[in-house]
């Protein structure tokens, strides 16, 4: 085993601020297809480490990085067999110290990516599980049931997994015969854990000391609203249940339950230990009304808002969104947090420049209507999945236009106070990748929804460094998701230095941003129909133009536009910065 390196966190006042999360431009790193030092076709730790001087130059604070740890990749990491290790695949422990010492020293904080709902079925937990016997120590880690009908026969419950097809599966016994079941919210690949069992309580402590101890800053809790559960018999029904995200009441048996405040509460104790302590960021798929539970200074600190990654294009929409959600924010003590695009949803550079039609019909949020299944793909993805099923092709999206209104909101957002997260590829202007084949894809949310659900391997296509050779510069020899032609207009080598291309853009907003970012307030200034205009303390002005026409900018020194004015004007689908 490899020690841990003695983090020099005396590097930059930066560093050790314990608020260093509060307004920071987190960068998501999707690790397998970041990039790749081996030529495997998978991206690697060390590919990571080689591109920190390409993170800095692009101005972030800090990385989140997806799963790294040894998996199957039935859900591209997030079925962790072992939790306090590197996948193989991506390198070593080793690999991993250096890497977070490279980001260190590059004045980048590290957070880590936690699954704690569910474990992979190859972790030995579960292997030990399935080769115990009903009713043991072994299976009290995860949810074993009988089944119900004459010879248990039926599953436990008729429950639906999120990526669609039942939530229990059945095991097989030592001598053959069917078994219990166990439960899986997710594919069947991802047993659900039994957080009522303290055994399992430890172990995650064990787990995020583990990392915190090797320097790890902070970490993202993936579905931080369904480990607590109440299984008590008999179990509901499908049309029993509350819908996830719209109960007030935490009264849901899987989802934002009441309890799982308990867990987070014993978490942050232990992320208090560190100087400075280590932040949390929840992904919980809640009613607006209860994230900030999860967001509370003695929970995990902060909780993520999907609510601009949800909606339109639209002036109103953004400004009642900002509105709301910096009030909640500054109730709880949090900041917030903005984000348009991750691994989970189609590019927002593709999502907005869809057909209108297809825009208004498949792209209007779902999370907040009524009825809607909250951790449904469809709400996630906000959507152009549909137009991604149907074969669509960048050639049937108005590449430019979404591009366009991508790069204006952008520096909407990142004049916003809050954290900012970025997903790789979008300071590439990256559009989604509709032309995967069937035989290729690789996300159980296609396999388990055939015809229903296109999955999300489009938005996680490894990235292009360069406009040509091998896989665009992402490795030596091939990329684990076809890459296409096109991508080569989107090399990063392609945009480096080159006056007005997106990657020039974010890192000018970047840089701009880390100067002018001051006290986390926002005030809205009077502006035309179809237009926000905001301005931050210090005197740093954001007038974005949603409209179709040009608008008069107020008086000031322009020191950023995501497109260049004409005749001094703010064209429409623009943002501009003001001194
Ligand atoms: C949310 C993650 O973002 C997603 O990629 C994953 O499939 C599910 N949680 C299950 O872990
Ligand atoms: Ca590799």
């Amino acid at each position: 085993m490899t020690t841990a390196p003695q983090v020099d966190l005396t590097l930059s006042p930066r560093m050790t601020d314990p608020d260093w999360w509060r307004q920071a431009a987190v960068y998501q790193i999707y690790p397998r297809s970041f990039a790749d030092s081996n030529g495997d076709g998978i991206g690697d730790l060390k590919g990571i480490t080689a591109k920190v001087p390409y993170l800095q130059a692009l101005g972030i604070n800090a990385v989140w990085l997806s799963p790294f740890y040894p998996s199957a990749l039935a859900d591209g990491g997030y079925d962790v067999d072992d939790y306090r290790n590197v996948d193989p695949k991506l390198g070593t422990l080793a690999d991993f110290d250096e890497m977070t010492a490279a980001l260190h020293a590059a004045g980048i904080k590290l957070i880590a990516d936690i699954v704690p709902n569910h474990s992979s079925d190859r972790h030995e937990w579960f292997k030990e599980a399935l080769a115990a016997p009903k009713g043991s120590a072994a299976r009290e880690r995860y949810i074993f049931r009988d089944g119900k009908g004459e010879n248990g026969e039926l599953p436990p419950a008729d429950w639906t997994s999120v990526f669609g097809g039942p939530a229990w599966e059945r095991t097989t016994d030592a001598d053959g015969t069917p078994g219990q079941w166990y439960m899986h919210i997710f594919a069947k690949e991802q047993p659900d854990l039994n957080w009522d069992n303290p055994e399992v309580r430890e172990d995650f402590l064990k787990t995020l000391k583990f990392w915190s101890d090797r320097g790890v800053d902070g970490f993202r809790i993936d579905v931080a609203h369904a480990l607590t559960k109440d299984l008590s018999e008999p179990l509901p029904s499908t049309a029993e249940l509350g819908v996830e995200g719209q109960l007030l009441d935490g009264s849901h048996p899987f989802w934002d339950r009441d309890e799982v405040h308990g867990i987070y509460a014993e978490w942050r104790r232990l992320f208090n230990q560190y100087t400075p302590p280590r932040t949390a960021v929840a992904e919980a798929w809640v009613h607006a009304s209860r994230r900030a539970r999860y967001a509370s200074p003695e929970g995990l600190g902060q909780a993520f808002n999907f609510d601009l990654l949800q909606a339109d294009f639209d002036a109103d929409a953004f400004r009642s969104i900002i509105t709301k959600n910096l009030a909640e924010a500054e109730a709880t003590g949090a900041s917030s947090t903005w984000v348009f695009s991750n691994h989970d949803v189609v590019r927002h550079a593709t999502r907005y420049g869809l057909p209108k039609a297809l825009e208004l019909a498949e792209a209007t949020p779902t999370v907040a209507a009524p009825g809607a299944d909250a951790n449904s793909e469809e709400a996630k993805g906000q959507d152009g999945k549909a137009w991604l099923l149907a074969g669509g092709k960048p050639s049937d999206v108005d590449a430019e236009l979404g591009l366009r209104r991508a790069r204006a909101a952008t520096a909407l957002l990142l004049a916003l106070p809050g954290s900012a997260y970025l997903y790789n590829g979008e300071e590439l202007g990256l559009q989604e990748v509709g032309e995967i084949p069937e035989s290729e894809r690789q996300d159980p949310a296609f396999f388990r929804n055939p015809g229903v659900d296109i999955g999300r391997d489009g938005c996680r296509v490894p990235l292009p460094w360069t406009a040509d050779g091998s896989s665009y510069g992402f490795g030596s020899d091939g990329a684990h998701l076809p890459q296409p032609e096109w991508f080569a207009g989107y090399a990063a080598s392609a945009q480096d230095g080159v006056d007005g291309s997106t990657l020039e853009f974010y890192r000018s907003a970047l840089a701009l941003r880390t100067e002018l970012q001051g006290a986390e307030t926002l005030q809205w200034l009077p502006s035309a129909a179809d237009v926000l205009h905001f301005t931050r303390p210090g005197g740093w002005h954001s007038v974005t133009n949603f409209g179709t026409t040009a608008v008069e900018l107020p008086a000031g020194k322009v020191v950023l536009a995501s497109a260049p004015l004409v005749d001094g004007k703010l064209p429409a689908d623009t943002t501009a910065w003001l001194v």
